[in-house]
This record gives structure tokens, sequence and C-alpha cells, in this order.
């Protein structure tokens, strides 16, 4: 039985890399490469797969889950660039597939290990990355 909780946070990010040219970046990244940042509105997923219990009748308490995703990722990245605020980036592109990792990882973390854990991240209405742990 696979359950979800959805949460959303704000936040801005450059895409580059140091160790590249302007040009080099900008070829890759394009505009995601500009200076100056900007933003996305992100939709995380968390999905965990699990057994319902017998006695409440949850796979988990949505309620816990909420917490959970409420400590290890809104608080963290919520309205923070991404690059310049969150340790978490200081030597990873915060593209959506590092971010998604960065996530699962803060969330395996809490979560007993009876349950199988993915996520999917929303940078845009059209772009989604599905993350089960592995980079
Ligand atoms: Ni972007």
């Amino acid at each position: 039985m696979k359950v979800c909780r959805r949460a959303t946070f704000n936040a801005a990010h450059r895409l580059f890399r140091e160790d590249w040219s302007d040009e080099q970046n900008k070829d890759i990244f394009g505009k995601c490469s500009n200076p100056n940042y900007h933003g996305h509105n992100y939709v995380l997923e968390v999905w965990l797969d699990g057994k319902i219990d017998p006695e409440t009748g949850y796979v988990i308490d949505l309620k816990i889950l909420k917490n959970y995703i409420k400590e290890e990722i809104t608080e963290r990245f919520d309205h923070r660039n991404l690059n310049l605020d969150c340790a978490e980036f200081k030597d990873l592109n915060p593209t959506a597939e590092n971010i998604a990792l960065v996530c699962w990882r803060l969330l395996r973390s809490r979560l007993d290990s009876r349950y199988k854990l993915t996520i999917k991240l929303w940078e845009t209405e059209n772009n989604v990355v599905e993350c089960d742990g592995k980079g």
C-alpha cells in the first residue's frame, strides 16, 4: 500500500559549475545559469510503501510524515537561495535531481526502515524527477 504527503516550497537557485567557463555554463545550463539566480515553486511528493497497521488502519499517520517534511525540508529550503544559503548545495549543483536526492536522504533518516521511500520533485508544471535514493 502506498501513501503520499505533498508539500511545497519556494527557493532560488542557479545551475553552474565553478570549474567551467561562463560560456560553457551557458551552453549547458542556459537560462538556468543566469548569474543572478531565479526561483521555482517546488512541489514535493513523499511516497511511502508499507503495510497497513491493523490497529490504526494507517500505513503511517500522515500528520507524522507532514512534520518530518516540515522539519527536514520546508524549514531548511523554503524561501532560501539553495546555492548561497544551504550547506547541502555548497558543492552540489542544485538541479531537481540533486535536490530530490538530498530530500530523500533527509527524510530517509527519519523514517522506520519498514517503509520504502520514493519522492517526486516537481520543479515546474512540466518537469518532474523521481528518486528512490539512488543517484
Ligand atoms: Ni531553475
